[in-house]
């Protein structure tokens, strides 16, 4: 990292973290701290916590949690040092030049100047559109019933007949052949300097922040290929990038609307489903499946009915699911894509369609029933069997009866004994799954719930620390940072406990040491482990004193098993006799 610690917590500590999330979250006061809808994932109810004298947000239903840097890093999906940049200029703190290598200067360099490039060359197609020269993409446009305000709002353009327009405008305008050439606008060879987009209709390419980082290009009639794309650059990544997103991501719908062309995600917000993305002339990734988990939970699919649309949608489907969204998918029969459907149908039929959209799982089962021969019936019977397998992979009964439900209906299935098979196979698959399981956590040496509970009681002890800094003192003679086991904990722990020795707790710096939105997270849920309100005294007592011996007796049981020196062993010889103490001893909390 190239930021010193001290000049990292003087940008934190000058974004107050109600402040800042206020910019992006409607917040309410509710006692000591703020609540919100957590904008990390869909919810009706907010969970989601900010708190003003810890300088900590945390969301109760996520785990989401962290201090404003995390905040920042995880809604820009900004790196560390790019959140430290955006917070040290919203509070006008200046930062020291030398904080990149000259190798990323120039890289950062560059990209800014590659952002310039790509928006002088949008301005410059729009401006052809709107001028003389423009006279067929004007037409082309208006006989795809595109209205003045949609050409605007998606930037659109018209590159000149001319095969070096645009490269003589931007040597005009001082630019290099050589950063031209990354910009991917040209093609460069011996025989000297091409445009690569002319005579088409242009369609920019923007990232989630409106920044233009591409273009798509369309012939006006006829002509291969009919779209032309720039090439990926240091600013543009096809399979992190999403059309359309930048408008899409703040139009409060439900869902978003996945579909395959420029045109279709243009028709769409035309027609008011301005929640409309497409991916761009490639297949669905995880990357594009992460990118729209962001900012929703459910997708709709409306990729072209023609049998490579069909391809599509099922290539997607899993990878969509991996990513944990909700898929269903849209019918546009007896049209090709949503430009075609609503313009001969309107967008209230459209609607229609969406309302009435097949959750992905019957979708894949309407495709599967594809491959056999009801009439038939061994083939009738496979076809069944298929489905039951299918049906077992649900691991949640509720969702799995419903839809053994829905599918008897549909091809009428007697129910019960339908049921049994979807659950033999299910036992199949559960078992298989289990061993699955068992064995990568035996590979990984992974933790039993017994671990899991005494990480828990660490997690506990620390937030009741910040909560109650008085309890530090009563418990600093018994536990200590060598205590806490887990790596990250430990380190938490060494600087908490410096922290309240020298009384000047400041758990949001802590989470700053950090650098990864991971280790953010973990170092919050620390923080916010939950804690019973409701408790007496008494029992409140009880607990703690259960918390601590069970955190010191992990550690020394988890140190006998490690322990190999003279040292060590003589150590723990103490250590036991002082959890025997603590065994029959009370801290009380008054
Ligand atoms: P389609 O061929 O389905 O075209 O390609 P479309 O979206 O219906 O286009 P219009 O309505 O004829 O204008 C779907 C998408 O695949 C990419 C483009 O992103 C296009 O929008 N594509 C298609 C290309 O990148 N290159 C091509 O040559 C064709
Ligand atoms: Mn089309």
């Amino acid at each position: 990292m190239y930021y010193p610690d001290e000049l990292v917590e003087e940008i934190r500590e000058k974004n107050d973290i109600v402040d800042v999330v206020s910019g992006y979250v409607k917040l309410q006061k509710k006692g000591g701290s703020y609540f919100g809808l957590c904008p990390f994932h869909n919810e009706k109810s907010p969970s989601f916590s900010v708190s003003q004298s810890k300088q900590m947000y945390y969301c109760f239903g996520c785990g989401a949690g962290g201090n404003v840097i995390t905040f920042i890093m995880e809604y820009e999906k900004f790196t560390f040092p790019e959140s430290i940049k955006y917070l040290a200029d919203r509070a006008g703190v200046e930062l020291p030049e030398m904080e990149y290598s000259k190798e990323a200067r120039k890289r950062a360099d560059l990209r800014n100047l590659l952002f310039e490039i790509n928006k002088k060359a949008a301005t410059y197609f729009y401006y052809q559109l709107k001028g003389e020269n423009g006279a067929n993409a004007r037409a082309y446009f208006e006989k795809r019933e595109l209205s003045e305000e949609t050409i605007n709002r998606f930037g659109l353009g018209y590159s000149n007949m001319y095969s070096d327009d645009l490269y003589r405008y931007m040597k005009k305008e001082g630019y290099s052949d050589k950063v031209l050439k990354e910009t991917g606008l040209f093609t460069m060879n011996e025989k000297g300097v091409y445009d690569k987009f002319w005579n088409r209709v242009m369609y920019p390419i923007m990232d989630i922040n409106n920044k233009v980082i591409g273009f798509g290009g369309r012939v006006m009639g006829d002509g291969e290929p009919k779209y032309l794309n720039s090439p990926e650059t240091m600013l543009f990544d096809k399979s992190r990038n999403l059309y359309g997103l930048n408008l899409a991501r703040t139009s409060k719908k439900p869902n978003l609307i996945i579909c395959e062309g420029y045109m279709d995600v243009i028709a769409l917000h035309q027609a008011g489903f301005n929640q409309a993305v497409a991916s761009l002339g490639t297949a669905l990734t995880t990357g594009h499946a992460l990118l729209l988990k962001r900012y929703t939970n459910e997708v709709l699919l409306t990729y072209d009915s023609d049998g490579a649309g069909v391809k599509a949608a099922l290539r997607a489907i899993p990878i969509l699911k991996e990513a944990g969204l909700r898929i269903k998918v849209i019918n546009m029969r007896p049209y090709k894509d949503p430009d075609e459907f609503i313009k001969a149908l309107g967008a209230e039929e459209f609607q229609k369609r969406i309302d009435t959209a097949t959750s992905s799982f019957l979708y894949e089962i309407e495709i599967l029933e594809q491959q056999y021969d009801l009439k038939d019936p061994e083939s009738k019977t496979e076809f069944y069997n298929a489905m039951a397998r299918k049906l077992s992979e649900f691991t949640e009964q509720v969702e799995r009866n419903n839809y053994i439900q829905a599918v008897c209906e549909k091809y009428f299935i007697e129910y019960d004994s339908f049921r049994k098979l979807v659950n033999d196979y299910g036992e199949k698959f559960y078992v298989a799954n289990e061993l699955k399981h068992q064995k990568q956590e035996e590979a990984a040496g992974m933790r039993s719930t017994k671990d899991d509970g005494l990480r828990k009681a660490q997690k506990i002890l620390l937030t009741w620390l910040i909560e109650d800094p008085q309890l530090y003192h009563k418990i600093k003679n018994y536990i200590s940072p060598r205590d806490f086991i887990e790596p990250i904990y430990h380190d938490v722990a060494v600087k908490l406990f410096e922290q309240l020795e020298n009384n000047r707790l400041n758990p949001a710096s802590i989470i700053s040491m950090y650098e990864s939105e991971e280790e953010h997270k973990e170092v919050a849920s620390l923080f916010n482990a939950p804690l019973s309100e409701e408790l007496s005294l008494a029992e409140k007592e009880k607990a703690l004193n259960e918390t601590i011996y069970k955190v010191k007796k992990n550690s020394v049981d988890y140190r006998s098993r490690n322990a190999a020196t003279a040292d060590e062993l003589s150590m723990l010889v103490k250590e036991q006799a002082e959890l025997g103490k603590l065994s029959k001893m009370h801290i009380s909390l008054k």
